[in-house]
């Protein structure tokens, strides 16, 4: 065997949570270019039947579920007869997440009054932490219970460079939430490394998405987030396959705990 056929997923079953756009939609889009049998789950019906539409016209095994991943019975239901289905569960990508609202300055570098602390509505704070936090946490129990029977599994979460990197421009709530579940990653590889599970955390800079209501794609948004990055530059979500790819596979069979940053040098700090 080559060493880069390592880098395969050919008939392993995957599962995405937030897989009818931006980052989910391209976990899924290059687990079944490699092969996987792919699950896409998502709040969002519409985007999910058009985005399974595509992906199945397009010759590859997919299936998928309108399921809100912090709804905690639902989701345990879903992974059991996803269970039951394939009879086996080898990669999830627990990915779904929201932003948080205004952060405390506006694009333009001004004070925003709505994201200061004192004026956050809280619904904002308890959203945010049920879907980038606890869900996760939902996630990850329904994965395990079914790859600790057989043995072996890969979980891979999707964080932000939020995690580790305070920013002004974004909501409040995000941050805490993002290290709430990078410190979940690395407690979960500890527990389950034993069991063959390998869990991990890709934490994304700015990829143009869909998120904050598609915030990234207005110039002046871009702009300020663009100029926090070295590479002076948004990403393109084709740009994270390849590290999805690497952890998803074989190829990266003793990674497990690591939070892998891809965010064009931003956590290096800024380069004007
Ligand atoms: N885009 C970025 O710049 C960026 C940076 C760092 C981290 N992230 C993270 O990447 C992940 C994906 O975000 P994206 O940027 O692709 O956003 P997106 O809005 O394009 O996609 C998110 C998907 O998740 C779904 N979703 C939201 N809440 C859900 C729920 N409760 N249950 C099920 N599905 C739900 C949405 O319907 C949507 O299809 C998120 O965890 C986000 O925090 C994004």
């Amino acid at each position: 065997m080559k060493y880069w056929e390592r880098f395969t997923v050919e008939g392993l079953v995957c599962v995405v949570t937030g897989a009818a756009s931006g980052i989910g939609l391209a976990y899924c889009e290059v687990m079944a270019e490699a092969g996987a049998r792919v699950v896409l789950l998502d709040i969002d019906a519409v985007q999910l039947q058009a985005q399974v539409a595509r992906l199945t016209a397009a010759g590859f095994n997919v299936r998928s579920e309108v399921v809100d991943a912090t709804d905690r019975a639902a989701m345990y239901q879903c992974f059991e007869r996803i269970g039951q289905y394939y009879g086996r569960l080898d990669i999830v990508f627990a990915n779904a997440g929201i932003d948080a609202g205004p952060g405390f300055l506006d694009t333009d570098g001004q004070r925003c009054a709505e994201g200061a602390l004192e004026n956050l509505e809280e619904h904002d704070w308890d959203k945010v932490l049920a879907t980038n936090l606890t869900a996760v946490f939902t996630t990850l129990r329904a994965a395990v219970r079914l790859m600790k029977p057989q043995g072996h599994g890969r979980v891979i979460v999707t964080t932000s460079n939020a995690a580790v990197l305070n920013e002004a421009i974004v909501g409040t709530p995000y941050m805490p939430a993002k290290a709430g579940a990078a410190a979940l990653v690395r407690q979960a590889a500890m527990e389950l490394a034993r069991y063959g599970i390998n869990v991990n955390a890709i934490a994304p800079g700015p990829f143009v998405t869909n998120i904050a209501g598609g915030r990234l794609r207005n110039a002046a948004d871009r702009a300020a987030f663009a100029q926090r990055v070295p590479q002076h530059r948004i990403a393109d979500t084709e740009e994270i396959k390849g590290l999805a790819l690497f952890l998803a596979s074989p190829a990266s069979s003793y990674v497990t705990g690591a939070q892998i940053v891809i965010d064009g040098g931003q956590m290096l700090g800024r380069v004007d």
